[in-house]
């Protein structure tokens, strides 16, 4: 198949369950025009207290699916896969792949305390990857880790505002908030789902910050530089896996995507 053919093909991206949905919000707000596949790896979620090995095994079969569904691109929408496979990703599949990492970066461009959280999955959290960003930032600003346990759990049930998930947030974000934090950094993709909690128990002059966006961005730039930029004058289509049972994870999708879509089951 030629590059001309190519830009019509569709956009791959895939998490550990529902969290890559804030991932696939700003894609679509970003490429409109791209046909965009969701594989939601719900049956093995959460990924943040799996082994890297499992991990590996799991997102190279999704990008095998994805790759067979004509996927000229693929977005790791999950920090925990990120830190757990890139490196395997991009060694074995030859398409161009974006993956997230917590944004540091910006939240220690932010800082006016020179205190910043990052909330994150143990995997993440205790990942090769998050240990060199650790070195590149940690002699600017303090950063505070904090895994969060249970977190992931509570927006794969849809349950963003409840009593139990209130709590937990509460629980992990308070101590890194009297420790002098004023920037807290959504280091898992599922977290943007409880901002608007966050937020409320944070309050208003602690910035939060989630990279889905600038992810969307690189996006568009890996598949302009590659001449792989659908430029097709119509609105994409998204469509949706789970690895869970469709029952299950269809409800939480349509609460999160805020739009009834089918939902199939990722073959085996
Ligand atoms: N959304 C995944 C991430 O960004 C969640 C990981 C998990 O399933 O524990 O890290």
């Amino acid at each position: 198949m030629n590059a001309v053919n190519l830009k019509k093909n569709p956009i791959g991206i895939f998490d550990s369950g529902v969290g890559g949905l804030s991932v696939l919000r700003e894609i679509r707000r970003e490429l409109p025009g791209e046909d965009l596949l969701y594989v939601a790896d719900s049956g093995h979620a959460p990924y943040g207290d799996k082994s890297v090995q499992l991990i590996e095994t799991r997102a190279i079969a999704i990008v095998e699916f994805l790759v067979s569904q004509n996927a000229k691109a693929i977005v790791v929408a999950c920090n925990t896969a990120t830190s757990a496979a890139i490196a395997t990703l991009r060694a074995k599949f030859p398409v161009p792949i974006i993956a997230m990492e917590p944004a540091v970066k910006p939240a220690a461009a932010h800082t006016k305390s020179g205190v910043i959280g990052v909330l994150a999955t143990s995997g993440t959290l205790a990942s090769d990857n998050f240990a060199k960003l650790h070195n590149r930032f940690g002699a600017d600003v303090k950063i505070l880790i904090q895994a969060c346990p249970g977190l992931v759990e509570q927006v794969e049930a849809g349950d963003l505002s409840g009593s139990k998930t209130r709590a937990l947030i509460a629980q992990y974000v308070t101590p890194l908030l009297e420790q002098g934090a004023d920037t807290l950094v959504l280091g898992c993709t599922h977290y943007p789902f409880l901002a608007a909690l966050i937020h409320q128990i944070a309050g208003p002059t602690v910035a939060i910050i989630d990279p889905a966006a600038a992810i969307a961005r690189e996006l568009r730039r890996r598949l302009t530089s590659a001449k792989l930029l659908s430029v097709e004058n119509r609105a994409g289509s998204e469509r949706f896996w789970t690895s869970a049972a469709p029952d299950v994870t269809r409800p939480v999708i349509f609460k999160l995507w805020q739009m009834e879509v089918d939902v199939q089951s990722l073959p085996n």
